[in-house]
């Protein structure tokens, strides 16, 4: 409950560091003051001991581009110190990831061919379904989180089929339950449909269930909007929309009580973890939705935050790790249980050994 600050236990907060009357002004603080709110930041073990929001590389979920071929290892020019990997590769960097004590991956795939239909994002020879039979063969404890979406192997680059010049609702999510399917089977531990197809989260839960996968969860991106922050990711996935743009699916930014209304939806439908994405720009949103439910709740730390951070690091005109850390903690205190971040590894490396 918050503190009644009317009452007069409080009198001296009140009057206490008023600014003294200009007549009788001295430079001297009046009085004594009961209350300095220094004392608890003077010492560096006791500034450990007060603080509220704490962020531990066991939140963190490291995104992977995975392409086809072997021995692939192509940065993304806009993604300093990110990669599009073949399957070998990006079994090398899991192992590093794993020994960051990074606990999850999400995939994302880059496919041979793009269709029409995004038809190598469900076949179950995909590159996804391929990555997943071997990282989870290779590394049984590291999560495998599964991007469920078609934008990345649709030749159009839109999120689902396209009829009529437009997105089809229903039948995208006919597709994308069956991709989630073809993902558990080959290994994903958690599945993350991005789409924002209306109805997708009941449909991918219904097809687990009945293939016998009642216990893989779904972490939702239940909180998606049309962000231009997506930028250098579409340029790692090759999914910039080929017509239009995304705003006919994902949320406009200026709605948070709609990401209520999806949040909720989501959550009926059987989603267990839900995401806002992007991050940085959405603080208000990840928090009223942390407020409003209360479940397991993820943030989204998109390719567009990664970069600018860099950008500016690489120009001298920011300190790369301290910035980092401290827009990572900001997601956690606006109440993110997990951030999914293309951070991870560096931030992973500076927590190692200190408390932040
Ligand atoms: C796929 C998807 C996107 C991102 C994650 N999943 C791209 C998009 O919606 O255009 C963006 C992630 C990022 O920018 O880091 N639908």
């Amino acid at each position: 409950m918050a503190p009644d600050f009317s009452s007069n236990a409080f009198k001296h907060l009140r009057t206490g560091f008023l600014p003294p009357d200009p007549e009788e002004h001295t430079g001297e603080l009046k009085g004594s003051l009961l209350h300095r709110p220094r004392r608890l930041r003077r010492l560096p073990a006791l500034r450990e001991m007060v603080r509220e929001t704490r962020l531990s590389v066991r939140q963190l979920v490291y995104p992977l581009f995975v392409c086809p071929d072997e021995k692939v290892r192509a940065e993304i020019p806009s993604m300093p110190g990110i990669f599009q990997l073949s399957i070998d590769e990006a079994v090398r960097e899991c192992r590093e990831v794993v020994e960051l004590g990074i606990p999850a991956v999400i995939l994302f795939g880059i496919p041979e061919r793009k269709d029409e239909a995004g038809s190598e994002g469900y076949a179950e020879d995909g590159i996804i379904a391929r990555a997943l039979r071997v990282l989870k063969a290779e590394f049984p404890d590291l999560l495998l989180w599964a991007d469920v979406c078609l934008c990345e192997y649709t030749s159009h680059g839109h999120c689902g089929v396209i009829r009529g010049g437009e997105v089809a609702n229903d039948e995208t999510v006919r597709l994308l339950a069956h991709e989630a399917l073809v993902y558990a089977e080959s290994g994903a531990d958690i599945v993350a449909p991005s789409d924002m197809m209306d109805g997708r989260v009941g449909a991918i839960r219904r097809l687990l269930d009945e293939t016998g996968h009642t216990h893989i969860p779904i972490a939702s991106y239940a909180v998606k909007y049309a962000s231009a922050f997506y930028g250098p990711f579409r340029d790692a996935a090759g999914s910039t929309p080929q017509f239009g743009d995304r705003r006919g699916y994902q949320m406009d930014p200026a709605n948070t009580d709609e990401a209520l209304r999806e949040a909720a939806l989501d959550l009926q439908e059987g989603a267990d973890i839900l995401l806002v994405k992007p991050a940085l720009g959405f603080l208000d949103v990840l928090h009223r939705v942390k407020q409003a439910f209360h479940v397991p709740t993820a943030a989204y730390n998109v390719s567009g935050e990664y970069a600018m951070i860099h950008a500016a690091a690489r120009a001298g005109w920011l300190d790369h790790d301290a910035v980092m850390l401290e827009a990572l903690l900001s997601i956690r205190r606006a109440g993110a249980d997990m951030i999914i971040t293309y951070h991870a590894r560096d931030a992973a490396r500076l927590l190692r050994d200190s408390t932040a």
